[in-house]
């Protein structure tokens, strides 16, 4: 019985939360869709990847060209191997300006060996301050696996895997302000933080191990894109019941989802800010 509810769950959980994304499954074209926005020669389009760069002159990224509120973003990333002390390779979703939104993956490189750290953070007009930090359950240098960001107007959930790592919750009849006024690019980067990345600013990046090379693919995006003629954003993308990520089985984790967040809390959160 237990099983049988189990494999239910599963496969609401499949046919809710994906459905839309798998059968629109066609990945988004790099050059269509993004610009590189910072050191383009840093950046090396090979086949279906994306690599990014990292020498001791400079780091580099990209951006989408368009801006979304609202749905999901994923990618598929192969971080740095070998020495990425000192390092962060970076996939997040930022508007512009101090009185910003943002919410970002930022991967935190470490020496030979040791584990890279996930750490996501959540801007929202201008303050994030939000830092939650987990160790993974894979070695996320040998091989592909899939980062994404879901966003509606009651939570945001970031993504490992299709396995929660985090959700913001909205919670603003409380007076917390949560990011849904403010359309977001799409961007990428790969950066020398060696002050506070590793093991706290002790460990350096060494440049004699250059060059870092993080590499994206399979780019998804699923979301409602606004159109640049538009100021009215919630006119546009706001609006209740327009898309599947607006259905009630979106408000919040399923029963599976949950428990797949609270084992990731137990065994992987290595600090969270609410927790100081
Ligand atoms: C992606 O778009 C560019 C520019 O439109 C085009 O030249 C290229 O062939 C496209 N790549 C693929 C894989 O479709
Ligand atoms: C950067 O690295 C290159 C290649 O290792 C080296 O030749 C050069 O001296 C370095 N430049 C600086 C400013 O450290
Ligand atoms: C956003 O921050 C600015 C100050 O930076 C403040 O004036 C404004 O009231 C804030 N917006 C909201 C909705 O709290
Ligand atoms: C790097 O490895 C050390 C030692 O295992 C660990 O304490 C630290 O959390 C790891 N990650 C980062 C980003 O420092
Ligand atoms: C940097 O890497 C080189 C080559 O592996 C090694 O000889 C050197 O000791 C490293 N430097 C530091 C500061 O760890």
């Amino acid at each position: 019985m237990t099983s049988n509810i189990y494999l239910l769950e599963i496969a609401i959980f499949v046919l809710g939360f994906f459905s839309v994304n798998l059968d629109l499954a066609a990945c988004a074209n790099f050059s269509e869709v993004f610009e590189l926005n910072w050191a383009p020669h840093h950046i090396i389009s090979e086949g279906d990847q994306i690599k990014l760069t990292l020498d001791n002159i400079s780091g580099c990224g990209f951006e989408s060209k368009k801006k979304y509120l609202f749905g999901q973003a994923s990618v598929q990333i192969k971080l740095i191997q070998g020495d990425s002390a000192g390092t962060v390779t970076a996939f997040y979703m930022s508007s512009e300006g101090t009185n910003h939104d943002e919410l970002d993956f930022e991967f935190l490189g470490n020496v030979s060996g040791e584990p890279y750290l996930v750490q996501t953070n959540i801007y929202v007009n201008g303050t994030g301050n939000r830092e939650q930090r987990h160790a993974l359950w894979f070695d996320p240098t040998l091989d592909f696996h899939t980062y994404s960001f879901f966003w509606n107007r009651h939570c945001i959930v970031f993504l490992v895997d299709r396995i929660p790592i985090r959700v913001f919750t909205n919670k603003e009849e409380n007076g917390v302000l949560f990011p849904r006024n403010q359309a977001m690019s799409i961007r990428g980067s790969v950066w020398n933080a060696d002050d506070w990345a590793t093991q706290g600013g002790r460990v350096k990046t060494n440049w004699t191990h250059a060059l870092f090379v993080s590499t994206f693919r399979s780019f998804n995006i699923d979301a409602c894109e606004l159109l640049p003629e538009t100021d009215d954003i919630l006119a546009q993308c706001g609006k209740l019941s327009r898309f599947w990520w607006d259905k009630p089985a979106f408000d919040g984790l399923n029963r599976h989802r949950s428990h797949q967040l609270k084992w990731v809390r137990r065994r992987h959160l290595v600090y969270d800010y609410r927790l100081l």
